[in-house]
């Protein structure tokens, strides 16, 4: 008989929720093992791993979708594979291979499948792959021994309010990331050191913060956890270029449809903070922001309002539209976006 599990799937927010299985394999003398779906949700380590002391750990997010006709799909895990590798190697870690990576993705949703959100409930499946150093080890060098895992957990919006614009602060007190860092890599590093304006932010009452380029601080990068898009008065969708931020799959894949759908030119470019005044909507995107409307942005003590701190401006909408369709397969996607888990 099939599972079914009792998920409020409307009243989802972005939180945890243990299912069945999850995906681990292990890295030792040189290579992967088989890999396999264990129930266990609890990981045992050496005190020692270098992922516990030296931060020697990357993670991913991507998301699988129930389609109108209760199918599921994966939006772009090609793309997701790719990031987790280049985060493996700035940090000295294995390539976990591609094709093992998007494998281990489908038997986690197949494992998993009463915990896909019902089409039309606006949930998802999270699904969450990373790799952490493990095995004894003391100085600061590369573990001797890998793990790669992947979970996932049902969520809703990652931004409370979804689709309704929410504020965000600029923070000039603290960077996410050091110029020639790890910011383009997706490493826990990055995120401890957010913890504290994040909270920040929140104590103010703004959704979080928006991080400026280390080196000049005059420049936008990210919005939390989500990339930076703003709409200009003429129409071009831009956002920000720099060394120091998550090359974000949901943010490429705009600038795609901005181009292609909606016929907007396309700038990938510096965005000063003290031009915002360029644009007429802003918005942050991500795997789990999808996108949210930015209302206003405070900097320097001064909200700055772009389309409207209550309604969504028609061209974030359209985006939003148009990358939800695709990802829920409503509307055609371009070549090899979309991957079929259960055909
Ligand atoms: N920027 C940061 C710091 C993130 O953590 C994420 C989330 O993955 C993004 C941007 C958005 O990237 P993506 O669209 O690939 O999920
Ligand atoms: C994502 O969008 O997948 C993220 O990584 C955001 C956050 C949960 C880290």
């Amino acid at each position: 008989m099939k599972k079914e599990v009792n998920i409020n799937w409307e009243q989802l927010g972005f939180g945890y929720i243990k299912t069945d299985f999850r995906y681990v394999s292990i890295w030792k003398n040189g290579k992967w093992d088989e890999g396999k779906l264990v129930e266990d949700n609890k990981i045992s380590i050496s005190e020692a791993s270098t992922a516990l002391h030296y931060g020697q750990q990357c993670f991913e997010g991507l998301k699988a979708y129930r389609t109108k006709e209760g199918h599921v799909q994966l939006f772009r895990p090609d793309q997701n594979a790719k990031r987790l590798n280049r985060s493996c190697k700035r940090l000295l870690m294995p390539e976990f291979p591609e094709e093992r990576f998007i494998d281990a993705c489908k038997q986690v949703i197949k494992a998993n499948e009463a915990y896909v959100p019902p089409y039309g409930t606006g949930a998802t499946l999270y699904l969450r792959p990373f790799e952490i150093g493990i095995g004894d080890n003391l100085g600061v060098k590369t573990a001797p021994e890998f793990m790669f895992c992947l979970f996932c957990s049902p969520v809703g919006p990652y931004f409370k309010g979804g689709m309704s614009p929410v504020n965000f602060v600029v923070t000039t007190e603290y960077d996410r990331a050091a110029p020639y860092g790890t910011g383009a890599a997706k490493v826990g590093g990055n995120y401890a050191g957010s913890l504290m304006p994040h909270s920040i932010a929140k104590a103010r009452g703004f959704s979080d913060c928006i991080y400026l380029d280390p080196a000049t601080h005059t420049k936008i990068e990210e919005v939390g956890a989500a990339n930076f898009f703003g709409i200009t008065h003429d129409n071009k969708f831009v956002t920000p270029k720099s060394p120091s931020i998550l090359p974000s799959i949901t943010k490429y894949s705009l600038m795609h449809i901005a181009e292609h759908y909606l016929n907007l030119e396309v700038e990938e470019r510096d965005v000063f903070i003290d031009n915002l005044d360029e644009f007429k909507e802003a918005g942050a995107c991500g795997t789990a922001a999808v996108i949210s409307p930015i209302g206003g942005i405070e900097y320097e003590g001064k909200l700055h309002v772009f389309y409207s701190e209550t309604e969504v401006g028609p061209i974030t909408k359209k985006l939003y539209d148009t990358l939800y369709g695709i990802q829920l397969g409503n509307v055609e996607a371009p070549e090899g976006w979309i991957v079929k888990v259960d055909e």
